[in-house]
């Protein structure tokens, strides 16, 4: 089974050499947890569409498509313009600009919660935001959240080592902060119920399609029951829509499941691509950010907020561009029936070859496979039956392979021009055609069918 890897070696010399460099400026030779590879990553020198090439001119149709910001694809031609334009008149002005206000309006035009909007340069400044603006705003400090969601990376949001009967730890993250968050399985409302009655909590923050974008399916009507339970108890709901706005509906899964939260964190599309993320939500609640006509307020009660690149012309001139195109329905439209295809496909795969799991996912997202029987492969949202727990069994990292099949079905994916995000599932952009399905979907056969002759699919 050394094949798939003597042939990802033979093909990436280029890669392998700037690893060997990198490893000696960047911890782990890399810059995003994700992006660690064995024996080496791939480096990527240019991207179009839903292609990208690495350094020694290989070709990949790519699932990762900017861990999930680019749904326009790589260098949208609109997008590209409006950057380049915007280069041209300025990069930072140390002041307002009317691209901002233009933004703003577009985030509060398509997304239902959006009263006020604030900007920032990442997905986790805007939750750690969203998380403050509850606290200041209710005068409480706990902070609810469901198992395996991911919000970011700071201190109230970060992964937390928990083990029974131990206090949760996480490396650099003083006990006191974490002290203050209680994670509680995602899908029972009763349990939800009974947490919030304890009038201690100022928050409840989930990203609304489950955990790393449905890894495990949110429930049928669990999303209103938390808006009427956090409403009972005077918590503030916070959508984490880093990934799923603008993505799964042009309002986001808000709009989709019609249920408005309180406060909505947007990040990666958001921005057309670049960097950027904004809170959005109820006005009362965003004006714990503004300055009053009051001394006291504003030196004791008010959130203050500066950040360098907040709205930085470069993102606003991409955002404003990138709003503007998804704003008509047409891209998520594209995207998500390429994903239903895609997904249908796959399993068709495992049927053919009588692989136990599933490929399961919605809208434009993809995950792999829990290792169990499923009875209803292709089946969407609701009728997805994939629990916590089988994904706990399966390995939530490997998408239910052991750890050397996943390392060979990743050398194998890679080896055949996909790059899917490692073993555990991807994302399709509106610049996905049929012709990448059609690629994709020949070598995920001919991988998975040679992992199967050599016994590592069990
Ligand atoms: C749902 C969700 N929230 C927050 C974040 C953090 O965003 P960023 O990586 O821009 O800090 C991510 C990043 O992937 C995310 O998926």
């Amino acid at each position: 089974m050394s094949s798939f890897l003597e042939r990802y070696e033979e093909l990436h010399p280029n890669s392998r050499d700037l690893y060997e460099r990198a490893k000696k400026f960047l911890p782990d030779g890399v810059t995003h947890d994700n992006r660690r590879q064995l024996p080496f990553p791939i480096y990527v020198g240019r991207a179009l569409g839903s292609k990208k090439w690495d350094v020694d001119r290989n070709e990949y149709i790519d699932y990762v498509v900017g861990h999930g910001a680019l749904l326009l694809g790589h260098s949208r031609p609109e997008i590209v313009a409006a950057v380049s334009n915007q280069m041209t008149k300025g990069t930072h002005y140390g002041a307002s600009s009317a691209l901002e206000m233009h933004w703003a309006s577009w985030v509060n035009r398509l997304v239902p919660s959006a009263e006020k909007v604030r900007f920032f340069s990442s997905g986790t400044e805007a939750t750690l935001m969203a998380i403050r603006l509850a606290r200041a705003y209710t005068g409480k400090d706990k902070l609810l959240r469901f198992e395996d969601h991911f919000d970011g990376w700071h201190d109230y949001t970060c992964h937390v080592h928990m083990e029974p009967g131990k206090a949760p730890e996480a490396p650099g993250v003083p006990a006191a902060s974490l002290s203050t968050v209680t994670i509680v399985p995602q899908n029972d409302a009763t349990l939800v119920d009974k947490t919030l009655s304890s009038g201690e909590f100022a928050a409840l923050i989930l990203e609304p399609t489950g955990p790393s974008w449905g890894l495990v399916p949110i429930k049928d009507g669990f999303l209103a029951d938390l808006r009427e339970i956090t409403r009972r108890h005077n918590v503030v709901l916070i959508f984490d829509e880093v990934i799923t706005g603008f993505r799964v509906a042009v309002g986001g899964a808000q709009e989709f499941y019609n249920v408005k939260p309180d406060l909505t964190t947007l990040g990666k599309c958001v921005a057309g691509g670049l960097p950027g993320a904004a809170v959005a939500g109820r006005a009362d609640i965003m004006a714990m950010i503004e300055f009053r006509d009051d001394e006291r307020w504003n030196s004791t009660r008010r959130i203050a907020h500066p950040g360098t690149f907040n709205a930085n012309p470069l993102s606003a001139a991409a955002g404003v561009t990138g709003l503007q195109i998804l704003s008509s329905g047409k891209e998520q439209e594209t995207a998500n029936a390429l994903g239903a295809r895609l997904r249908k496909r796959l399993n068709d795969v495992l049927d053919r070859l009588g692989i136990p799991g599933c490929v399961y996912g919605d809208f434009s997202m993809f995950k792999f496979f829990v290792t169990r029987e499923c009875s209803q492969r292709g089946c969407d949202r609701s009728a997805c039956t994939v629990t916590a727990e089988d994904i706990r069994k399966a390995g939530a990292r490997t998408g239910g392979l052991s750890a050397e099949a996943a390392r060979n079905f990743r050398w194998g994916m890679l080896n055949a021009g996909i790059d899917f995000m490692g073993s555990r599932g991807g994302m399709l952009s509106s610049a996905h055609t049929e012709e990448d399905i059609d690629r994709t979907i020949a070598a995920f056969e001919e991988v998975l069918g040679e992992l199967q002759r050599e016994g590592l699919l069990k």
